[in-house]
């Protein structure tokens, strides 16, 4: 019988430098990097960053192999647990695995569902109209920030009950930090000894506790039950599945989830409506449409069909997740290859994305791939920026409202413009990809009056 150490030689290993290995390539661009290693050595290889070493399972066989056996085969709880303690917790939604996870899944499932937006649209759509009331004319604002503000105070009001749009500049040190220094590790861990995040962080706990205490069963008796509601009464029901210590990080989920997520992806939009004004004009003729009778609902809202496939494009070409990382549970066969247990492992969701066979001319930004008669994000496998298998994203549905409401209201009630208007897509891929922060626009007119 071969030993874990001989089974792991026979993986092909991609080449990098002494060392740092593949670390640079993979903190820049690792769709890319992930994609070309595909192409050179299939479907399982090996990548090194500084001294840990991973396997990668590439393609849309591994995504399909993932998406069956993600269950029974790989573990998440390695790669989150230094996050989890951070917090002061054991464990959260995403580094919990099996019969548990499902449970916590199924409390967090209605906070974070598409209804939990819908039933709020009012709301939801004046947070964006009160921002861009607060933006001055013909000034370049930086997008990501400006997008920020706005998602991070929808998600946060809607799914917590609490503004956070004070402490914005707070919460974005504090995860940042933390993701970039206990999970993808892009920076050394001493940048959490600053003062500067040692205070955001306390902050950002002080956030969560005003949070549990503006919960309290007294205060929301006839409110319509949010995230936090649902979280409070588990803890209640069953305090030894749900500790005090595991509330923290579940209850900030709300201020950290759209941050990385919805925010750099709707930069990503707005960055391809700006580019292509072909694409900004169908857009802007649908957000007058969806505005035509007053506030829009949700039927109108369905019928974003332009502003809805270039979001899928920008998820396509611009995945702001594009790989999970996993541990395997027990020996895993893939591809004529044996994995052992307890292996670091990369599945490489998004490489598919980068594959002509798929995706004709991939890397070209072009939203007639989800014309009903190409479909090709229905492939089966092939598309996947909300993740697969069990840790697939609870806020896949929210998330596409979301970026559809952000950009119609901007495109309703103003004209942007890239500034400098040559501005070419630079990216920031820490902590996850975004849009670099030479990405701005202006307000050059308002198109409708806002009311305050
Ligand atoms: C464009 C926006 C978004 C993208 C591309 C995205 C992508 C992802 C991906 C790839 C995962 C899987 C991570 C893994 O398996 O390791 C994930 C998980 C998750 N996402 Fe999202 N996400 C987005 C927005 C959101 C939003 C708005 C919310 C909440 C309102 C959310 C809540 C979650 C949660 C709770 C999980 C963990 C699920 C679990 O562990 O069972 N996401 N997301």
């Amino acid at each position: 019988m071969k030993t874990a150490a001989q089974s792991l030689v026979q993986i092909p290993l991609a080449r990098g430098l002494p060392v740092l290995g593949n670390a640079l390539e993979l903190a820049n661009d690792v769709a890319g990097y992930l994609t070309a290693q595909y192409k050179q050595l299939g479907p399982v290889f090996r990548v090194r960053a500084l001294q840990r070493e991973m396997v990668v399972l590439a393609g849309v066989e591994a995504n399909l192999f993932y998406a069956q056996e993600g269950k029974n085969l790989f573990r998440s709880r390695d790669f989150w647990q230094e996050q989890d303690e951070e917090f002061g917790a054991k464990r959260s939604l995403i580094s919990m695995d099996g019969e548990d996870h499902v449970r916590l899944r199924k409390v967090q499932r209605p906070g974070y569902a598409r209804s939990a937006l819908l039933e709020n649209l009012p709301t939801a759509i004046s947070i964006i109209t009160q921002e861009i009331a607060g933006w001055p004319l013909s000034q370049p604002l930086p997008a990501l920030y400006s997008i920020q503000r706005i998602v991070t105070e929808q998600l946060s009001v809607i799914a917590a009950n609490h503004s956070a749009k004070e402490d914005l500049d707070t919460i974005i040190t504090a995860v940042r930090t933390i993701l970039a220094t206990r999970v993808t590790k892009q920076h050394p861990g001493v940048l959490r000894r600053l003062p500067g995040f040692r205070k955001a962080k306390a902050r950002f706990m002080e956030i969560g506790g005003e949070v549990i205490a503006s919960h309290s069963p007294s205060l929301r008796e006839g409110k319509q039950p949010d995230l936090v509601d649902a979280l409070l009464a588990l803890h209640r029901e069953d305090p030894d599945f749900l500790p005090a210590s595991d509330m923290m990080t579940a209850v900030l989920g709300p201020f950290i989830a759209g941050l990385d997520t919805v925010a750099s992806t709707t930069a990503f939009i707005l960055y391809a409506l700006l580019k292509y004004p072909d694409l900004a004009q169908q857009v802007t003729v649908e957000a007058d449409e969806l505005f035509a009778n007053g506030l829009p609902d949700a039927a109108a809202l369905r019928k974003m069909d332009v502003t809805h496939r270039v979001a899928l494009e920008a998820m396509r070409l611009w995945s702001i997740a594009p790989a999970l990382t996993r541990t395997t549970t027990q020996e895993v066969h893939f591809a004529g290859y044996t994995i052992p247990a307890n292996t670091d492992v990369i599945i490489a969701t998004t490489v598919p994305h980068h594959l002509a066979e798929y995706f004709p001319d991939p890397e070209q930004f072009d939203i007639e791939r989800y014309s009903a008669e190409r479909n090709e994000h229905r492939q089966p496998d092939a598309y996947a920026p909300f993740g697969l298998g069990p840790h697939t994203c609870l806020g896949q549905g929210l998330a596409e409202i979301q970026m559809t409401l952000v950009i119609a209201t901007l495109f309703h009630f103003a004209e942007l413009r890239l500034s400098p208007a040559n501005y070419e897509l630079g990216f920031d891929p820490v902590p996850t990809l975004s849009p670099d922060k030479n990405m701005r626009f202006t307000v050059t007119r308002l198109r409708h009056p806002i009311q305050s």
